[in-house]
């Protein structure tokens, strides 16, 4: 890990491929990967679905906001974040402060058929393909912020992570 290096912080909706593109840039630069769902699982021992069935979402943001804080203290990682920690102001701004912010965007269609299915998203339980059109809606100038944006439509991970390095 090279601790002096900036981070690389990706944002974007649920199902955009922040993971899987994550992954691809880590290895290419040397870089650690940190999934910051998974920093919050292991923080509280238990799933995000449990977390918003016993404590809503709430509560989630909160503990979300305390797993980015101490996240982003380490340089030179790749740190993918749920789709919602963009929400924060203060998210906003610790992102911005301590990295470089890149966005993937990707058409409701793409979104729906890559989350379809998937139940440990507590936000899409239900009619999913609804939801997805109603938080990609409610959201739409929320990932602006970003240093750079990658419409992921008809990109390999491969190449979108070509664009963003
Ligand atoms: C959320 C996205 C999820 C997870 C939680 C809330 C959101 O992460 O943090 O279910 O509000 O968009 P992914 O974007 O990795 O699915």
């Amino acid at each position: 890990m090279r601790a002096d290096a900036k981070n690389l912080i990706l944002i974007g909706m649920m199902g955009t491929g922040k993971s899987t593109v994550g992954a691809i840039l880590a290895e290419e630069l040397g870089y650690e990967l940190v999934d910051l769902d998974q920093v919050i699982v292991r923080k509280e021992g238990r799933s995000i679905s449990d977390i918003f069935e016993n404590d809503g979402e709430g509560y989630f943001r909160t503990v979300e906001t305390e797993s980015l804080r101490e996240t982003v203290q380490t340089g030179g990682q790749v740190i993918a974040t749920g789709g919602g920690a963009v929400l924060a102001e203060v998210n906003r701004e610790l992102m911005k402060e301590n990295g470089i912010v890149a966005a993937l965007s990707a058409t409701a269609e793409d979104i729906i058929s890559r989350v379809n299915g998937d139940n440990n998203r507590p936000l899409l339980a239900g009619n999913a393909e609804e939801r997805v059109r109603r938080i990609l809606e409610e959201r739409k100038d929320a990932y602006s912020f970003a240093h750079c944006t990658v419409d992921t439509t008809n990109l390999t991970a491969a190449q979108v992570c070509q664009y963003i390095l």
